[in-house]
């Protein structure tokens, strides 16, 4: 095997970082253009790809044998190899294992190096495009010339322009089984020229190409097509500006990965230069404290540089000691991007599980991580006809447009202007899956002028003055499983001890401050939520809180638990089995919802997730609400 074709690696999403190293490093002169295919199969995307790889030799030679074996098979004639069985063959190979959605390809030519993702078309398409097209410099738009331009070919290329790919190239496929018929490519150029406008391509580059035979792939013009004047697919793909090219020339931006201190005499930040390019003796900025030094040296594993640019990992040390952390970023000091906690941003939906409007997911941009919630889209996309539509979450696949609050601040630029400082992933905090990705489009600008005031009487203050420690002792359960019975209970029995206490019920709140909320999810989110701020205002006075709501969600209750100093938030469950919370059925409302007179009752057609690991369990059954409380109180002593 020559050295060559060992760099045919065909691995899978989560080797890529691994790959692109050694990549990287066997190419190390070479400019890289990443490029993703898209197409639905029969478009001859497969094809196409195999011909890319032959003609650079980057197939194997066994696999090589193998595949003129197979065409014959199949009854290809003559001289012409079916390359679509090649990349379908590894496909199935890839199917046996793990289901992955994007397979990488690397390949190379004289001038270029290229990772190529291709993204199958089948109904899990937005997931797949979205991943491969994030690190895109380019996208091939695949058509068959006998069928012009489809709805999916709308599609796919509004996914790629909603994700930034300036470079689109129309590569009109099949020209082969059309006779190479210049009306037949002109037509649909001009089809998807009008289609393009509409949703803001500003250019693309059309070319009449045949993967099967191979016409203007490597070379241009085919003998096939005299009247085509533009290069080759190769040609182009050798000679765009990749986005390492165009982010050199942009402001200097370093999210800080890590803080380098192997010993007190040197102190470092290192991360990947997002854009721009600095120099020893420049002047930086570190968001978000704003403090400002300059740069000392550039440090790498090859010794100090008298100038990095965009793509390359260094470590930089400054002249000051100034406040840094893993998560911030080090910019040109007159030329900081922004900082804000509320935007608007585009949301690609990817996750199996629909969004929970208010629900607390991890936000990470970059080396940032945040707690973020997603109010309500203002509008979601239909992607077959760029629709924009009422949407009350998002689904699976669905593209939308809503507000993001973060919890900290973040450093960031409009996904337009730097994909790094402006693109986001949201991760499920207690299923760690990534659920959705996203673009910051701006920042609202009443998140600018909101600060956070200090005062002079602390929540130690008035805790020491109460004499106690503040506590929330949070009561989940079904209804009617004695919550409000039991935390009473409880209330009184603290206020004999003389403990400054407050009660929060569900029942209660629901007629003041959350008159507004009904029982639909979104709404029990927000329910928690405001309970949530009002007990952790009500610890800051220095109370011992109570709060008795059903709070079925274990995200929000963990939500709570997170808003809290540590140990500060109890969990207790009453537990007490639907069966018996049924049979009370205190309030009579389990019949109205049994007879369907009362909808997204809890337990009956709303689900209930009981804690994991509450610090306390009382079972109701067992327990008379007066034993449960002398149980509880005895847990949470000694209690100052
Ligand atoms: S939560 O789910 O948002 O935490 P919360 O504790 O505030 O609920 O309110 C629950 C109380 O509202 C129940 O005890 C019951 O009296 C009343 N209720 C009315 N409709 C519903 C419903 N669909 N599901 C649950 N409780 C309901």
């Amino acid at each position: 095997m020559t050295e060559q074709t060992t760099d045919a690696i065909y691995k899978t999403d989560s080797l890529i970082a691994e790959d692109i190293d050694a990549y990287l490093e066997t190419h190390q002169h070479k400019s890289m253009l990443r490029f993703i295919t898209c197409g639905s199969v029969d478009d001859g995307k497969s094809t196409l790809i195999g011909r890319l790889l032959y003609d650079s030799k980057m197939i194997f030679e066994d696999q090589l044998e193998a595949l003129s074996n197979d065409s014959k098979k199949v009854g290809t004639q003559g001289q012409d190899i079916d390359f679509a069985l090649l990349v379908d063959g590894l496909a199935a190979e890839r199917e046996q294992g793990i289901t992955i959605d994007v397979a990488y390809r690397f390949f190379n030519t004289e001038k270029r190096k290229f990772i190529v993702a291709d993204c199958p078309g089948h109904e899990q398409y937005t997931r797949n495009m979205v991943t491969g097209a994030s690190s895109a410099d380019l996208a091939v738009v695949m058509i068959d010339a006998r069928k012009g331009v489809l709805v999916q070919t709308r599609r796919h290329s509004y996914l790629c322009h909603l994700i930034g790919i300036k470079n689109i190239v129309l590569a009109v496929n099949k020209m082969d089984l059309v006779d190479y018929s210049q009306d037949v490519f002109d037509q649909i150029v001009a089809d998807y020229a009008a289609f393009a406008e509409e949703i803001g391509i500003e250019s693309f580059t059309a070319m009449p190409i045949s993967g099967f035979k191979g016409d203007n792939i490597t070379t241009a013009p085919s003998a096939n097509t005299p009247w085509y004047d533009g290069p080759s697919l190769v040609e182009h793909l050798e000679s765009v500006e990749v986005l390492a090219d165009v982010a050199v020339d942009k402001p200097f931006r370093m999210p800080v990965q890590w803080v380098n201190r192997p010993n007190l005499d040197f102190r470092g930040f290192s991360g990947l230069i997002a854009t721009g390019s600095i120099k020893p003796g420049d002047a930086v900025r570190a968001l978000p404290s704003g403090k400002t030094s300059t740069v000392k040296s550039i440090v790498t594993f090859d010794g100090e540089l008298d100038e990095a640019v965009a793509g390359q990992s260094v470590t930089i040390t400054l002249n000051d000691e100034i406040d840094c952390s893993r998560g911030d970023v080090l910019c040109v000091a007159d030329n900081p991007p922004e900082t804000a906690d509320q935007f608007e941003a585009t949301l690609v939906w990817l996750n199996d599980e629909d969004m929970h409007v208010g629900r607390g997911y991890w936000l990470k941009l970059g080396t940032q991580t945040v707690s973020a919630t997603v109010q309500q889209p203002k509008y979601r996309v239909d992607v077959n006809t760029m629709d924009e539509l009422a949407a009350k979450t998002l689904s699976l696949n669905d593209i939308g447009v809503a507000e993001v609050y973060s919890d900290k601040p973040l450093v960031f630029e409009a996904y337009e202007q730097n994909r790094t400082l402006g693109g986001f992933i949201l991760i499920d905090k207690i299923t760690n899956a990534t659920v959705a990705a996203g673009m910051l489009n701006f920042s609202l600008r009443r998140s600018q002028n909101v600060h956070w005031q200090a005062t002079d009487i602390t929540r130690e203050h008035h805790a020491n003055m109460k004499n106690q420690t503040p506590r929330v002792l949070w009561f989940t359960g079904l209804s009617g499983s004695g919550k409000s019975t039991i935390a009473n209970e409880v209330e009184k029995k603290l206020s004999l001890m003389n403990r400054h206490t407050f009660l929060l019920d569900g029942d209660n709140v629901r007629h003041g401050l959350n008159k507004d909320l009904g029982f639909t999810e979104a709404d029990r989110i927000e329910n928690i939520r405001r309970v949530g701020e009002v007990a952790r205002l009500m610890t800051d006075a220095g109370l011992i809180v109570l709060t008795a709501f059903i709070s079925p969600f274990r995200a929000e209750r963990q939500m709570v638990r997170s808003m809290l100093e540590d140990a500060e938030f109890i969990e207790i469950f009453v537990d007490t089995p639907l069966e018996v919370a049924e049979e009370r059925d205190v309030k009579g409302l389990y019949k109205k919802a049994r007879s369907g007179e009362l909808k997204n009752f809890t337990g009956i057609d709303s689900p209930y997730e009981p804690p994991l690991n509450p610090e306390i369990t009382v079972n109701t059954v067992e327990m008379t609400p007066e034993e449960a409380a002398d149980h509880i109180i005895k847990q949470i002593l000694p209690l100052k």
